[in-house]
């Protein structure tokens, strides 16, 4: 049968992993990890076995008993990396590879102290998803496999490593300086649930099940920001079924974090962005959360289907925060959502593939196109599943789905057909062919209306087009409410205006980074350059892409700002996640 994830180089019919040892020294000096990984496998097996690899160093193949194996490397393949081809003696369940990553591994950020927190220790994490597990360990990179793991960090006695298994078990390290952090994850996951961080942290528990990890710095604000935890847990439980990974520890990241969040199973990690002081933002949390069930049970298949995992998870999302704070907020979300959807189709053109959900991502590196697409579309569509089949039913068929897929990884033509077994005339009614694989918005998407969201369209166009003295600001908006106030707004609107629309609701002293990042878009596009300094201390601060996306791309697009956004980034790269940097050059090229 050969490949079937267009993203790796893993043969399924060569055999799959079952397990995974890691032994890793984590030496921030070279900016490597060094070690081996051990691959075990479902069954014996012979002959070639094709891995995934980036910029790693391949020292050496050993079998279990020490017996040197024969391997080659690959020419590299852009954004694939190198294909390492394995030939295994007859009969071989364990491979040993002992290697060390590079500084340009893609998963990898390495930070100086200075770019963290704390300031007196430098930090490391780990981002895989989609493809980035390969340039942190030598596997199999597909969703298609999964596999528990165990593993063995060294690292200096004055930090702390986090892993995205149970929490690490302390062992004295080969020198006197240093300590072993051995962890256990044995739960099988897909690759790109692979994490680790190692830096000055620690934790405080939220409850018997949650506890939130931080630089010392940060650390109370993050307790205070997510103290909601376990009543989350327990909304999500009561419309999914019981929370299935034990634990759900978070944990901060510093700045340069390139997402909102990323559901590594028992170790979510955040961005410190989210960190409002009002908990306006945990909405986040919810999202990581929720993945407890969609995405890391149920897995997509391959990138192609990704709208599977996000989809499916921004509509838990919004039904946990229905259940927790009410349908009006439901609304604002759920019509936020339509506002970004609407944005994106317009990015790509009505008929453009990246607007289908199911996708075809050959030889397309998916960190390029990221969107809000598998996000918003695949939200209204289950949102739609729902609609038309009633919530009773759609909740159940929702368990019985996640219980008959969980623990492995479907493609969109799965879900179809157990769909279609199930509800026939329902899939017909809502066109699901045309939702699944056909472009743009279709016209039976669910719209959302509430007696707020009602007033704030009307505020919104009442201040885009009024004569300036006359434009009234709805007052009293709390955070949600902005974000839907500023995303009605045009983007481009008189700089007279924007200064009225920022000296009256405040704007450039939010602390709220969705709402600052939402202001320097409509400020820049509009030319009112008041913000320009702020804007570049901004970008400066923050590494998270959703906010530094559109703020370079709005500075580019800008006659006045074109040359400037350039030069800010030459000034900034380097402290971006790599693959933040590399989005951003060739968005910027
Ligand atoms: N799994 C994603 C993050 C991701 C996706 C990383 C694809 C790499 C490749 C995570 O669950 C996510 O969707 N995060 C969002 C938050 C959200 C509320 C939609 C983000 O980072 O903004
Ligand atoms: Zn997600």
């Amino acid at each position: 049968m050969g490949k079937m994830d267009p993203h790796s180089y893993t043969d399924l019919e060569q055999g799959k992993t079952k397990h995974v040892e890691l032994n890793l020294f984590v030496d921030f000096k070279r900016q490597a990890l060094k070690g081996e990984a051990v691959l075990h496998f479902h069954k014996g097996g012979e002959g070639a076995i094709d891995l995934d690899t980036r910029d790693l160093i391949i020292d050496a193949v050993y079998s279990k008993d020490g017996l040197p194996i024969k391997w080659e490397k690959s020419e590299t393949d852009g954004f694939m990396g190198e294909k390492l081809r394995i030939y295994r003696p007859v009969g071989t369940k364990a491979l040993i590879i002992r290697y060390a990553t590079t500084p340009n591994s893609t998963a990898l950020q390495w930070l100086s102290p200075q770019q963290t927190a704390g300031g007196e220790y430098p930090f490391l994490f780990s981002q895989c998803q989609p493809i980035h597990a390969r340039s942190m360990v030598p596997l199999q990179d597909s969703p298609l496999v999964r596999f528990s793991y165990t593993a063995r960090i060294m690292i200096s006695k004055s930090m702390t490593a986090i892993m995205s298994a149970a929490p690490g078990v302390l062992e004295p390290g080969p020198t006197k300086d240093s300590k072993t952090c051995v962890f256990n994850m044995p739960q099988p996951i897909p690759s790109y649930l692979l994490a680790l961080a190692v830096g000055c942290i620690e934790y405080q528990d939220l409850s018997d099940r949650a506890r939130v990890y931080a630089e010392p710095a940060t650390l109370q604000q993050a307790v205070y920001e997510f103290a909601e935890i376990e009543q989350m847990i327990v909304a999500a439980e009561e419309i999914f079924g019981p929370y299935q990974w034990e634990r759900f520890d978070f944990a901060v990241m510093p700045p340069a974090f390139p997402y909102g969040g990323m559901e590594n199973p028992r170790l979510t990690f955040l961005t410190p962005t989210l960190l409002a002081g009002d908990r306006s933002l945990v909405n986040v949390l919810t999202h990581e959360l929720a993945h407890s069930w969609t995405g890391n049970l149920v897995t997509n298949a391959t990138m192609n289907d990704f709208w599977l995992n996000e989809g499916f998870t921004v509509w838990a999302e919004r039904r946990i925060l229905e259940k927790l704070e009410g349908p009006e907020m439901f609304a604002l979300a759920a019509n936020l959502g339509v506002n970004k959807l609407k944005e994106e189709i317009k990015r790509f053109g009505e008929t453009s593939p990246y607007t289908s959900l199911k996708t075809n991502l050959e030889g397309t590196d998916p960190d390029e196109v990221y969107s809000q697409v598998p996000y918003e579309k695949g939200f209204l569509f289950v949102q739609l599943a729902e609609e038309t089949l009633g919530r009773e039913v759609f909740d159940a068929f929702v368990k019985r789905y996640m219980n008959r897929f969980k623990f492995s990884s479907i493609t969109t033509e799965t879900f179809e057909s157990y769909f279609l077994k199930y509800f026939p005339e329902a899939a017909e009614k809502m066109g699901l062919d045309e939702w699944l694989r056909g472009t743009g918005l279709p016209e039976n998407a669910p719209t959302f209306h509430s007696d707020r969201l009602a007033e704030l369209k009307a505020g919104a166009t009442a201040f885009a087009t009024l004569p300036m003295s006359e434009s009234a600001l709805p007052e009293n908006l709390n955070p949600t409410e902005m974000q839907v106030f500023l995303s009605e707004l045009p983007i481009v609107m008189e700089p007279q205006r924007c200064e009225l629309l920022d000296k009256s609701l405040n704007l450039s002293n939010s602390g709220n980074a969705e709402i600052l990042c939402q202001w320097y878009v409509i400020a820049v596009s509009s030319g009112y350059h008041q913000v320009l300094d702020q804007v570049e201390l901004f970008l400066g601060r923050v590494g998270r892409m959703k906010f530094i996306k559109p703020l370079f791309k709005a500075l580019k697009d800008h006659e006045h700002t074109a040359e400037k956004a350039q030069k800010i980034f030459d000034k900034l790269k380097q402290s971006y996640h790599p693959i933040a940097r590399g989005v951003l050059e060739k968005m910027l090229c």
